[in-house]
């Protein structure tokens, strides 16, 4: 690719032909504050607070959206420049509630922070009249605040242009202009998946989680309860990129703080991913040696869930029937582990601390009760968790190592991985191996669906030479493109790992906001950096996977393991939350 040259801030820097002028201000290493502007999509240069000078332009010009020329000379920080930034930023803020001391987002916020590197300290504008729309509480995962919004339209553009689902769009003009979903519903009676997208992209407190943390705290000071905790894979290695310590370290810390928060257990939701492999790998190979239906399609990304049952009903066959590793690690801890302690189920409450918002609304899917109750009765987010550290003023990095309880505690490497992309297909692989050969196969030898690629493919050779080829998919968007051709019966897949989120649940919307594809990667290389670590590195392997085999379940896909590890799905509309069946 040709190169051109420009200058910013006399800084000189060559950068690719059709660069912007912001790509070549981060090669100069000059910072130009953005808002609406998303890497990797096209700009829409809707917020202007990036604008700088261009010699020779009457005009300031939006950073993000004009192409570097060769020879331009670039000004990002003339009093011209930071002028009308501020003045940008007083413009939203004449029109934003103000009310930042109780907003989740307080702190932590894009908009909050522009004012103050702008140095705005007063009001440019006597408060008059200024828009007004009730919140949207409907949704089980996501809380919309119109009036917080300044209208940059990302999550507008992740929610269609990287998901695929278009729950929600401008709407008005002027003064009346919102981002609504159609007909200005409620998010809960749409086609939102849940995921959480929004919510991480947000700049205000406009998109935040529904947070749960206050009946956790309620189910904490509760004498009569037994609370217990479970921690996804991708949690310890968000905590691990926060505090700047190894995804070991953090996940050692994590456990002593989870106990100082006074549950009573903490458990490990890898163990359940161990167990999920063994259900999962187990069907896989049932499906393939009677038939179908092919390709089996994972079911753990509860956002994936969703989009299926509105936009691929006529595929939820092939989704495997088993539960999520969160679901089934809350109904091992109502029947199993309530059984083996002898403690009485209703007075059981299990919290799952996750990276993801539409766990939030998998847990209060009617399918996810079993004899013992409901599978999980709360939900936090990463992010949530790292507030309630901040309520106890803990500071993390000083906490003792600690370890999960027994029973439900042990994972291998393989549970781990389970929290990237590619985990699932890489840690069924390897226990597929095993039963179909009796071998363990080298714990790397399926790292070819590692990376963040949208789309890979890997194959499996059977021991009658068969070959099986799976594909691997992050991002609904993604998932729409290869569900058209599983639909139109272009693909020869037998298996098909699908998560909701860009990277997989590292890259899920609980995490810490300021997600980009390289923190996304760095932290799937935490997860693989523990797997590396591990010394069991197979689900099969699991003590306490083996044990609870012999002792409860019997035999992946028993009855037990039906009754209590696997459910199924109904289709809804492709444009409201409505179920079809009940239509
Ligand atoms: Fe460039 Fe908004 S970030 S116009």
């Amino acid at each position: 690719m040709s190169k051109i040259n420009v200058t910013v801030n006399g800084r000189p820097v060559a950068v690719d032909a059709g660069s912007t002028i912001l790509d070549a201000a981060n090669k100069a290493q000059v910072r130009i504050p953005t808002l609406c502007h998303i890497e990797g999509l096209e700009p829409t240069g809707s917020c202007r607070v990036c604008s700088v000078e261009v010699e020779g332009r009457k005009t300031l010009v939006p950073s993000c959206a004009e192409p570097a020329t060769d020879g331009m000379k670039i000004r990002t920080n003339t009093p011209r420049v930071l002028l009308a930034r501020k003045q940008m930023i007083q413009l939203m803020l004449a029109n934003h509630p103000d009310d930042c001391l109780y907003c989740m987002r307080a702190g932590d916020c894009d908009l909050q922070q522009m004012a103050e590197d702008a140095g705005i300290r007063e009001r440019a504008w006597r408060r008059g009249e200024h828009r007004s729309h009730p919140v949207d509480r409907s949704s089980p995962s996501v809380v919309r605040d119109p009036e917080k919004c300044i209208l940059c339209g990302k999550c507008v553009r992740v929610c269609d242009e990287v998901q695929g689902v278009a729950a929600i769009d401008h709407a008005g003009r002027g003064f009346d202009s919102f981002v609504l979903p159609a007909f200005d519903d409620e998010l809960a009676s749409t086609t939102c998946v849940n995921c959480g997208q929004c919510v991480a992209i947000c700049p205000t407190g406009a998109l935040v989680e529904r947070s749960d943390l206050s009946r956790v705290w309620r189910y904490l000071a509760d004498d009569a309860l037994v609370t217990v905790v479970q921690t996804a894979p991708a949690v310890r290695a968000a905590l691990a990129h926060v505090y700047g310590m190894s995804g070991g370290d953090a996940e050692a810390r994590m456990v002593t703080a989870l106990r100082e928060m006074g549950f009573a257990q903490v458990f490990d939701t890898q163990y359940a991913a161990d167990l999920t492999i063994m259900e999962e790998g187990t069907e896989l190979l049932h499906r393939i040696q009677e038939g179908g239906p092919l390709p089996l399609i994972t079911s753990c990304s509860p956002g994936w869930i969703k989009f299926a049952e509105h936009f691929y009903p006529d595929s939820l066959e092939n989704l495997s029937t088993c539960k999520s590793p969160q679901q089934m690690l809350g109904a091992m801890v109502k029947n199993y582990w309530a059984e083996q302690m002898d403690v009485p189920a209703e007075n059981i409450r299990v919290v799952a601390v996750m990276p993801c918002t539409a766990k939030k609304f998998e847990a209060e899917r009617p399918e996810m009760e079993t004899e013992g109750g409901r599978d999980v009765d709360a939900v936090i987010t990463t992010r949530e968790l790292i507030r309630a550290f901040g309520e106890m003023s803990m500071d993390f990095e000083v906490l003792e190592p600690g370890e999960f309880d027994r029973f439900l505690g042990a994972s291998s490497g393989a549970g781990a991985i389970f929290g990237a992309t590619g985990g699932v297909a890489e840690a069924a692989l390897r226990t597929v191996f095993y039963l179909l050969t009796g071998e363990n196969p080298g714990p790397e030898d399926f790292e070819a669906v590692r990376g963040l690629e949208g789309v890979k493919e890997i194959e499996l050779t059977l021991p009658d030479g068969a070959v099986v080829r799976g594909a691997v998919i992050h991002g609904l968007g993604n998932a729409r493109r290869v569900m058209d051709r599983v639909a139109s019966g272009e693909t020869d897949y037998a298996f098909i790992e699908i998560m909701a989120c860009p990277g997989g649940c590292v890259g899920g919307g609980g995490q810490p906001y300021g997600a980009d594809l390289q923190r996304t990667a760095e932290l799937a290389g935490e997860l693989y950096e523990i797997d590396e670590k591990r010394v069991l590195r197979f689900s099969h392997e699991n003590p306490e996977i083996q044990k609870a085999y012999e002792d409860y379940l019997e035999s992946p896909l028993s009855d037990r393991s039906h009754a209590l590890l696997h459910t199924q799905y109904r289709g809804r509309s492709q444009f409201s939350a409505e179920d079809e069946a009940s239509e």
